[in-house]
């Protein structure tokens, strides 16, 4: 692995799931931490925790990135901080028909999910850039890949983000950059995810949770290899692959059809 022992890293949805995956695999590598999310008390243990396991330095900043300009907020917070890699994975789904749905509360989903992880990207970016060095991983889904009815709007933001993160990534390569970007995109996986969307553990869930380490892990290490997309898992790779030669309307039925049980 490239060697950031020593260097930083900031991590957004830090306080479970994968994101505490992510503290303890970047801190393991030596790499100082500042962790992102909302519940305090969460990201004090996780601190707490990573810092007697690998010896490293972790700071916690507890803010709702939800909020109108909550991303030049936190990134006048950290400027100062020579940020090696950013990790913006805090976000989360709405389980449910659209119509059924709070229209402020996919409002405050779209905000935290799509636009202040794009504005985080865009002030970090420029950065590394500036200094020709650096690496951001931007949290996506499988849901990302095709229309997703009962997780509609939250698919549509997960598509944004692999698009952005993606044709950032041929940005780069193609002015000779030397800074990387990556979009994860993991599939249904055992975190708090599935509570936090108010969707049931049904069979069809169960069957295709996977857990989220291993996950987190590989993207870590496709991210530092510079791969613009990672996948984790069979399952996941096979449903995709399988989307693509069908229509979108097929596609977008099949997932009603898996999910809606
Ligand atoms: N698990 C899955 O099945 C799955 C599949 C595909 C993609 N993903 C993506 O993976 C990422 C991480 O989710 P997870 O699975 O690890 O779920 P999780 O355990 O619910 O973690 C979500 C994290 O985001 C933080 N967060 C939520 N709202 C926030 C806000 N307004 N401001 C700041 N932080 C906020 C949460 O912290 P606080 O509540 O303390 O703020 C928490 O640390 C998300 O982007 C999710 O969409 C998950």
């Amino acid at each position: 692995m490239i060697d950031l022992n020593g260097k930083k890293a900031l991590i957004t949805g830090a306080s479970s799931g994968f994101g505490v995956d992510f503290a303890n695999i970047l801190g393991e590598v030596g790499m100082d931490l500042v962790l992102v999310a909302r519940r305090r008390e969460r990201l004090e243990e996780v601190k707490k925790s990573v810092e007697e396991k690998w010896g490293v330095s972790v700071k916690v900043i507890s803010m709702d990135l939800a909020g109108f300009d909550a991303a030049s907020k936190l990134y006048k917070l950290v400027k100062d901080d020579d940020i090696e890699v950013l990790i913006n994975n805090a976000g989360y789904g709405i389980f449910g028909h659209v119509r059924d749905q709070d229209a402020k509360e996919v409002d405050t989903m779209i905000q935290l999910n799509v636009v202040s992880l794009a504005a985080l990207t865009n002030m970090f970016l420029k950065k590394m850039v500036e200094k020709e060095s650096g690496y951001i991983m931007n949290v996506s889904s499988f849901a990302g890949f095709n229309p997703m009815p009962l997780y509609a709007a939250y698919g549509a933001a997960k598509s944004f983000v692999m698009n952005y993160t993606v044709a950032i990534h041929a940005e780069l390569q193609k002015t000779g950059s030397k800074v990387k970007v990556s979009a994860f995109c993991p599939g249904y996986t055992n975190t708090e995810f599935i509570d936090v969307s108010r969707q049931k553990k049904s069979k069809f869930v169960k069957m295709a949770m996977g857990e989220s380490y291993p996950a987190a892990k590989e993207a870590v290490e496709k991210m530092l290899k510079g791969k613009p997309v990672s996948m984790p898992r069979f399952i996941n790779k096979f449903g995709a692959v399988m989307m693509k030669f069908m229509s979108r309307k097929r596609a977008a039925l099949g997932v009603y059809n898996a999910i809606g049980k």
